[in-house]
C-alpha cells in the first residue's frame, strides 16, 4: 500500500508545496487530485524558488511522473504557461501526464467568477480570480468541457456551442455582458490541443497499475480542510474537495492504496480571501505574524490574514481526514514570543464546543478559548534536529500532539529544504540533504500516451 496523501489542515498555504519537495524524493509519482490553479506551491530548492499552481511539485525532479489528476480544473492557457516557464528554467515536462476526465476551465468561467462575486457585493468570498467555482459547477451541471474533447474537433465544438447558448443567454440578460464567440474559443484551444495530446493519458488506469507494482505515489493536496466544499466554512470555501475523499474521486483510485495521510499544519493559522476566523488577530499579533512569515499569496499576492494556532481545527482535520502524522511549518516564525496562545474551544451562547461546531452561526460569532504556552527567544531557523529545539518549543509540538491525537512526524523551520526537522527515527532515517538534484540526467520514462 505505497500512496501517501498530503492534505492541508488549514486554510491553504501551510507549506504543501515544500513537504511534497521534502517527500518526492522517495516517489515515484506526485499527484495533483483537486483544484486548478487557484493554488500556488513554493519550492526553494538551493538559490531557486519555483511557485507551481497546475502542475505537480515533483515535475521538479527528473524521476518523478507528475499527473494531474481528473478532479482538477484546467485552464489549458495557464498549464501550457507553466510548462514554457519550466523548459525555460532547465526543468522538463516530459514526465508530465493529463488525465482526459480532468475539466477545463474556460474564458467564461473567468467572466463567471469575477461577475458573480460583484453580484454578491459585501458578501463576496475574495476568491481568486481563477475561474474555478464556475468550472466545477458546470462540471456538476454536466455542461463542462473535458480535457479529452480537446481531441476532437468536432464534438469539442459541439460541446461549446451548447454551453455557450445558455452562458451567453445569461451574460448578455443577467448581467448586460458581452458574450463569447464559439469560433474564437474553438479556434484557441484547439491551439492548445496539439501541444497537450502528447500528455493526455488514462491516469486512473496509470496510477492504479503503478500503485499494484509497489510503486510509490504521493498525493499532493492543494487549499486545505477547511475550504473544503463540504467540510470546510461552507460557503467560503472553495469549490472542491482538499479532504482525503478528494484523492479517491479526483483520481480514480481506491482507499487501500493509501497508507500515510500526513496534515500539514503552519505552527499558526492564516487565511486568504473572506469568512470566519476566530483566532485571527488583527492588531500587532497579526503583523508580527504576518511579516516574519512574509504572508502575502503566492498566486494573488494578496495579504494572509493572520492568527494563533486554532487547535480545534487541527481535532476535526486530524478526524475528517484520517490523519496518520503531521508536518509542522513555519514553527520558525513563533520564535520571540514571550507567551503564545492556542485556541482549545469555541465560547457561543454560554457553551463552550471543543469540537468544531454544527452550525456555522457558532463558529461565526464565538470567541476562542484560549491556552497559554510558553514562548521562546532564540531563532529556531538553523535547528536541524530535535536535540537543537528549545524546550519550549518541544513543550508547543507536544501540545499539538495531545490536542490532535496524531505524531508530528516533520517540523519545518524555514522555506529551504535543509531547514527540516524529521521527529521520529523512521523519518530522521531517510531525512535528505540539499541536492543539486536539478537535470543533471537526461530521462527515459515511458511518456507514452494513451491518445496519441
Ligand atoms: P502551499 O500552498 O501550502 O504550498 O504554501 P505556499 O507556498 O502558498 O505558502 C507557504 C510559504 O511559506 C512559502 O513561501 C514557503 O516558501 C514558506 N515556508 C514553507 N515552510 C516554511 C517554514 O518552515 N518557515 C518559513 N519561514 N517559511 C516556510
Ligand atoms: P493552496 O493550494 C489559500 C481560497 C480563496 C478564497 C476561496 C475560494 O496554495 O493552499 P476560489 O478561487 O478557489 O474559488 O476561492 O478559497 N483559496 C486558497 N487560499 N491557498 C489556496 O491554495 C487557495 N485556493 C483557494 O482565497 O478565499
Ligand atoms: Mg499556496
Amino acid at each position: 500500500m505505497p500512496g501517501t496523501v498530503i492534505v492541508g489542515v488549514q486554510w491553504g498555504d501551510e507549506g504543501k508545496g515544500k513537504i511534497t519537495d521534502l517527500m518526492a524524493d522517495r516517489m515515484d509519482f506526485v499527484v495533483r487530485y483537486s483544484g486548478g490553479n487557484n493554488a500556488g506551491h513554493t519550492v526553494v530548492c538551493g538559490e531557486e524558488v519555483f511557485k507551481l499552481h497546475l502542475i505537480p511539485s515533483g515535475i521538479l525532479y527528473p524521476h518523478i511522473m507528475a499527473v494531474i489528476g481528473n478532479g482538477v480544473v484546467i485552464n489549458p492557457e495557464v498549464l501550457l504557461q507553466e510548462m514554457s516557464e519550466l523548459s525555460s528554467r532547465g526543468i522538463s515536462t516530459g514526465n508530465l501526464k493529463i488525465s482526459c476526465n480532468a475539466h477545463l476551465v474556460m474564458p467564461y468561467h473567468l467572466a463567471f467568477d469575477r461577475l458573480g462575486e460583484i453580484s454578491l457585493g459585501s458578501a463576496k468570498l475574495g476568491t481568486t480570480h481563477r475561474g474555478i467555482g464556475p468550472a466545477y459547477s458546470d462540471k456538476a451541471e454536466r455542461l463542462g468541457m473535458r480535457v479529452q474533447d480537446l481531441l476532437d474537433e468536432r464534438i469539442f465544438r459541439k460541446k461549446l456551442e451548447s454551453a455557450l447558448e445558455r452562458k451567453n443567454a445569461i451574460l448578455s440578460k443577467a448581467f448586460e455582458h458581452e458574450t463569447f464567440d464559439v469560433d474564437e474559443i474553438v479556434r484557441k484551444y484547439m491551439e492548445y490541443a496539439e501541444v497537450l495530446r502528447p500528455y493526455i493519458s488514462d491516469t486512473s488506469l496509470l496510477l492504479f497499475n503503478a500503485l499494484e507494482e509497489g510503486k510509490n505515489v504521493l498525493f499532493e493536496g492543494a487549499q486545505g480542510t477547511m475550504l473544503d466544499i463540504d467540510h470546510g466554512t461552507y460557503p467560503f470555501v472553495t469549490s472542491s474537495s482538499p479532504t482525503i475523499g478528494g484523492v479517491f474521486t479526483g483520481t480514480g483510485i481506491g482507499p487501500g492504496h493509501i497508507e500515510r495521510i500526513v496534515g500539514v499544519s503552519k505552527a499558526y493559522t492564516t487565511r486568504v480571501g473572506y469568512g470566519p476566523f476566530p483566532t485571527e488577530e488583527t492588531g500587532e499579533v497579526g503583523d508580527v505574524l504576518c511579516s516574519r512569515g512574509v504572508e502575502i499569496g503566492t498566486t494573488t499576492g494578496r495579504k494572509r490574514r493572520c492568527g494563533w494556532l486554532d487547535a480545534v481545527l487541527l481535532r476535526y482535520a486530524a478526524r475528517v481526514n484520517g490523519l496518520t502524522g503531521i508536518a509542522l511549518t513555519k514553527l520558525d516564525v513563533l520564535s520571540k514570543f514571550e507567551k503564545l496562545k492556542v485556541c482549545v474551544g469555541y465560547s457561543y451562547g454560554g457553551k463552550i464546543y471543543h469540537d468544531f461546531p454544527p452550525h456555522q452561526t457558532i463558529f461565526h460569532k464565538c470567541e476562542p478559548e484560549y491556552l497559554e504556552l510558553p514562548g521562546w527567544e532564540k531563532s529556531i531557523s538553523e535547528a536541524r534536529s530535535k536535540e537543537d529545539l528549545p524546550p519550549e518549543a518541544l513543550r508547543y509540538i507536544e501540545f499539538i500532539e495531545q490536542a490532535s491525537n496524531v505524531p508530528v512526524e516533520i517540523v519545518s523551520v524555514g522555506p529551504k529544504r535543509t531547514q527540516t526537522i524529521w521527529m521520529t527515527e523512521e523519518s530522521r532515517a531517510r531525512g535528505i540533504e540539499e541536492g543539486p538534484y536539478l537535470y543533471e540526467e537526461s530521462f527515459d520514462a515511458d511518456n507514452s500516451s494513451n491518445f496519441e
